[in-house]
C-alpha cells in the first residue's frame, strides 16, 4: 500500500482499542522471566559450547604473534577462532571496524579470539591462556587536541543568508562552547547470540533491533546469501541504539559454531562491552545567536566538533537546530577528526540528545541576557516553516502549547527568574525547563496477518520490541481493524522468516510498524469480506462480526474452510519533502543543589509532549519517562571516562559508568497533547521515545542555574564543576 497523504478517516479511529490505556500483553512474560532472551534459548537449542571473546589490549597497531598453545591445552576447549583461521570475512554496511580484528587492530578490546569450550567457565579460564603480541601505533584520542585535524563531514553543513554579517550587526550577540562527553548504551542485556549451522544454513538467536539490516549484514561478513542466514531476536533485553547492527557476539559466535559443528552461544562479558562495541561520541559545540532589542532571532549558527575511527560518521548534534527557531541568517557545521577509540555509533536519539543539551542551555542564556522569559523567548521565535525552506511547513507544531500547558502545570510563574534565591532548608532550589525536539520518520513496513477457524488473528512481522512494549501496539492495532478482543490477536515478532519491518531506531518504530500492520489488514478484510460476500466497502468488522445492512456474520467463518492469509507493506515515497514531520514537547525540571557540598537533587520532574496519536497511552508514558531518565543521566552522571595514553574507556561496567537509579529519580508526570496527524501514516502517530530525552539534560542544567547560578557547559553538570 502506498501512503497518499492527507490518510482519510480509517477504523483506527474508532479508537475503540488503539489510544486506550492497555497493559502490556507481553508484560507477564517478562516479569516472569518466561519470556527468552538471546542467550536463553535452551529449550530449542541443546548441547551448545560456549565462547568467550578476547579483546585486544592495544587500541591501535599490529597483532605481531598470537600463542595459543597453552589456551587450547586447557581442560574442555574445543577450538580457538582467530583472523588467521576465520577465513576471508566482508565488513558489514553499517559497522565501522571490523568484527574480527587481526593483524591489524582498530581499537581497544576490537575481538581478537574467540575462545570455544564446552563449558563457559572453561572458555573464559582457556581465553586468559591466550597470548598475543602486539606492536603499538601512535594514535589520537583526545577530542580537544584533535579538532584542528577535523574536517568537514556529515549530513548537516548548511548556510542560508549571510550568517557572518548578520551576526556583526545584531544588538545583541551570544556566542559559546559545550561540550557532551562519550556515553555508554549501558543496557541490561549484554550483545548475546546463539548460532547454529545446518548445513550451509545458519541460524542466529540474538539481541537486534533492526532484524534485515542484522541478516544482511551478518550475509555480508560471513561472504554467504542472505537467504542462508535467519535472524529471531523476539525480546530485547534493551539497545538504545547499540544493537542497531550486528556486533562481534553475532559474527563470532557463527565462526565459533562452524569450527566445532555444533551450536555455540557467544554474550560479551560486561567490561568488554564498554570498548569492543559503539558509543555515543563526545562533542564540542559552539552557538552563536544574534537577536534585535526586541529579542527576534536574526542570526544562529551551530557547529560541532567530533571524532571517530576513519570512516565513521561520529555524532550528529546540529540537525536540530537546522529546524528549531526561526532566523533569516544561519549557519550549521559539522567537523570530523579522526580518533582512534571505539568506533562512535547511534545512541538514544543519536545528535538530537547531545544537540539539544547544548541549544537548550544557550536559549536558556540568551533569553536571561535580553531579559526575556525563557518561554517567551522561545515563543517569540517559533517558526511553523521550516527556516531554510520557507516553502517547506510543519505538518503539526504545537510546541509553543507544550511550553505554555507545561508551565501551568508546574507552576512556571511563581520562578523566581534571578538565580540563587529560592532556599528550602540547605537546599538551593531553581527550576528550568527546555524545548523537547526530535524529527519523525517513516520508514517502509510490511507485516502478514492471519485469520484461524477459531477466529485468532495472527501476525507475523520481523518488528522488535526492545523493552518498548511492540507486541501490544501491534495487538490493538490488529485488534481494531478486525473489530476483535485483543485477546484474539497473537503477535509474533523479531524473526527474519517475517516480512521485514521497520525495526526499532529513531523512534520510528511505532508508526512505521503499526501501519504495516494496518495494510496487512486492510487486505485481511477485503479478502474476508469477499469470502463472505460482502462488499468490502460497506462492511463494518467489530464484536467479532462482520456486517452490513441488516446481515451480520461472524468473522471466523470466513476462515472455516482453511485460514485466510494477507500480507502486505506500507510504503511512503516522498513525503518528506512536502513538508516537515516532527515531534514536539517542553521538559520542566526542579532541582534542590546543597548549599555546603553542591550534591544535587532532581525534585520534580515534568514532560508535555506533542507526538501525534498515542497509540498506547500507558506504554508511552513509559517510554517517555524512561528517556526522561536518560536525561537525568546525561545531565548529571553519564560519562566514559577516556584513557587519552592508551585510547579506551577506563570505567567499562556498570560500577563505573555510573547510570541514575530508582534514589536519583523523582515523580515524573508526562502530558499528551490530544493530537492526530494525518500526515504521517492511517495510525496519525508519530515517534515519542527519543522525544523524551530531547531537552531534559538542558533543563535540569538550567534549574541548576536558576538555583546556584552557576552556569556549567561541561557535561555531566557534577558537583565539583558548583563549588
Ligand atoms: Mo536509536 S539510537 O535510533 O536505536
Amino acid at each position: 500500500m502506498k501512503f497518499t497523504t492527507p490518510a482519510g478517516t480509517n477504523p483506527i479511529d474508532q479508537g475503540k482499542i488503539v489510544g486506550k490505556p492497555t497493559p502490556r500483553i507481553e508484560g507477564p512474560l517478562k516479569t516472569t522471566g518466561t519470556a527468552r532472551y538471546a542467550y536463553e534459548h535452551r529449550d530449542i537449542v541443546t548441547n551448545p559450547a560456549y565462547g568467550y571473546v578476547v579483546g585486544s589490549a592495544i587500541a591501535k597497531g599490529r597483532i605481531t604473534g598470537i600463542d595459543l598453545r597453552d589456551a587450547k591445552a586447557a581442560p574442555g576447549v574445543l577450538a580457538i577462532v582467530t583472523a588467521d583461521n576465520a577465513g576471508k570475512l566482508g565488513k558489514g554496511s553499517f559497522n565501522t571496524a571490523n568484527l574480527l580484528g587481526g593483524p591489524d587492530i582498530e581499537h581497544y578490546h576490537q575481538a581478537v579470539a574467540l575462545v570455544v569450550a564446552e563449558t563457559f567457565e572453561q572458555a573464559r579460564a582457556a581465553a586468559a591462556l591466550v597470548r598475543v603480541d602486539y606492536a603499538r601505533e601512535k594514535a589520537a584520542y583526545d577530542l580537544a587536541a584533535s579538532v584542528d585535524s577535523a574536517v568537514k563531514a556529515g549530513g548537516n553543513n548548511a548556510k542560508v543568508g549571510d550568517f557572518d554579517g548578520a551576526f556583526a550587526a545584531s544588538p545583541v550577540q551570544f556566542d559559546q562552547k559545550y561540550t557532551t562527553p562519550d556515553h555508554a548504551h549501558a543496557m541490561m542485556e549484554p550483545h548475546a547470540s546463539i548460532a547454529a549451522w545446518n548445513g550451509d544454513k545458519l541460524q542466529l538467536w540474538t539481541s537486534n533491533q533492526m532484524i534485515a539490516w542484522g541478516q544482511g549484514d551478518v550475509a555480508k561478513t560471513l561472504g554467504i546469501p542472505k537467504e542462508n542466514v535467519r535472524l529471531i531476536s523476539p525480546f530485547i533485553g534493551g539497545g538504545f541504539g547499540g544493537k542497531l547492527f550486528v556486533r562481534a557476539d553475532a559474527i563470532l559466535a557463527a565462526l565459533g559454531a562452524k569450527a566445532v559443528g555444533r551450536a555455540v552461544k557467544v554474550a560479551l562479558p560486561r567490561p568488554l562491552m564498554f570498548n569492543n562495541t559503539t558509543h555515543r561520541p563526545a562533542t564540542i559545540q559552539r552557538i552563536r545567536i544574534g537577536t534585535g532589542q526586541d529579542g527576534r532571532i536574526s542570526a544562529i549558527a551551530h557547529e560541532e566538533w567530533c571524532g571517530d575511527l576513519p570512516g565513521g560518521g561520529g555524532e550528529n548534534s546540529v540537525a536540530q537546530t537546522r529546524l528549531l527557531y526561526a532566523g533569516a541568517n544561519r549557519l550549521i557545521g559539522q567537523k570530523l577528526a579522526v580518533l582512534n577509540l571505539p568506533e562512535a555509533n547511534a545512541m538514544r536519539a543519536p545528535g538530537e540528545a547531545p544537540g539539544m543539551m547544548a541549544l537548550e542551555i544557550a536559549m536558556d542564556e540568551m533569553a536571561e541576557k535580553l531579559g526575556l522569559d525563557p518561554i517567551e523567548f522561545r515563543a517569540l521565535n517559533d517558526t511553523q516553516v521550516d527556516p531554510e525552506k520557507p516553502e517547506r511547513p510543519f505538518s503539526q507544531r504545537r510546541l509553543i502549547e507544550c511550553m505554555r500547558t507545561g508551565a501551568d502545570r508546574f507552576g512556571w510563574a511563581e520562578r523566581n527568574a534571578r538565580p540563587g534565591q529560592v532556599r528550602d532548608g540547605r537546599w538551593l532550589v531553581g527550576i528550568g525547563m527546555a524545548a523537547a525536539f526530535r524529527n519523525n520518520i517513516n520508514m517502509k513496513s510490511a507485516a502478514r496477518v492471519r485469520l484461524g477457524a477459531n477466529g485468532v488473528v495472527t501476525v507475523e512481522t520481523d518488528m522488535t520490541d526492545i523493552g518498548t512494549g511492540t507486541y501490544t501496539i501491534v495487538a490493538q492495532t490488529a485488534a481494531e481493524m478486525m473489530g476483535v478482543p485483543l485477546d484474539k490477536v497473537v503477535v509474533k515478532l523479531g524473526d527474519s522468516s517475517f516480512p521485514i519491518s521497520a525495526g526499532s531506531g529513531g523512534q520510528w518504530g511505532a508508526n512505521s510498524a503499526t501501519a504495516g500492520v494496518y495494510a496487512a489488514c486492510v487486505k485481511l478484510r477485503e479478502a474476508v469480506a469477499q469470502k463472505l460476500g460482502f462488499n468490502s466497502d460497506d462492511a463494518v468488522f467489530a464484536g467479532g462480526k462482520v456486517r452490513a445492512g441488516k446481515r451480520s456474520v461472524p468473522l471466523a467463518d470466513a476462515a472455516k474452510t482453511g485460514e485466510i492469509v494477507a500480507e502486505d507493506v506500507m510504503e511512503y515515497g516522498d513525503l518528506g519533502r512536502k513538508f516537515q514531520q516532527s515531534t514536539f514537547g517542553a521538559h520542566f525540571v526542579e532541582v534542590g543543589v546543597d548549599a555546603a557540598t553542591a550534591e544535587i537533587r532532581i525534585r520534580r520532574m515534568l514532560a508535555v509532549c506533542a507526538a501525534g496519536r498515542i497509540l498506547n497511552p500507558v506504554s508511552a508514558r513509559s517510554q517517555v519517562i524512561g528517556a526522561m531518565t536518560m536525561g537525568a543521566g546525561a545531565a548529571l552522571m553519564e560519562e566514559l571516562a577516556v584513557d587519552k595514553r592508551f585510547g579506551f574507556f577506563v570505567n567499562h561496567d556498570l560500577a563505573g559508568y555510573e547510570v541514575p537509579v530508582h534514589a536519583d529519580i523523582p515523580h515524573q508526570e508526562v502530558i499528551f497533547l490530544d493530537e492526530t496527524d494525518p500526515t504521517t501514516s492511517p495510525m496519525k502517530a508519530k515517534g515519542v521515545g527519543e522525544l523524551g530525552i530531547c531537552g531534559v539534560g538542558a533543563a535540569v542544567a538550567n534549574a541548576i542555574y536558576n538555583a546556584t547560578g552557576v552556569r556549567v557547559r561541561d557535561y555531566p553538570v557534577t558537583l565539583d564543576k558548583l563549588l
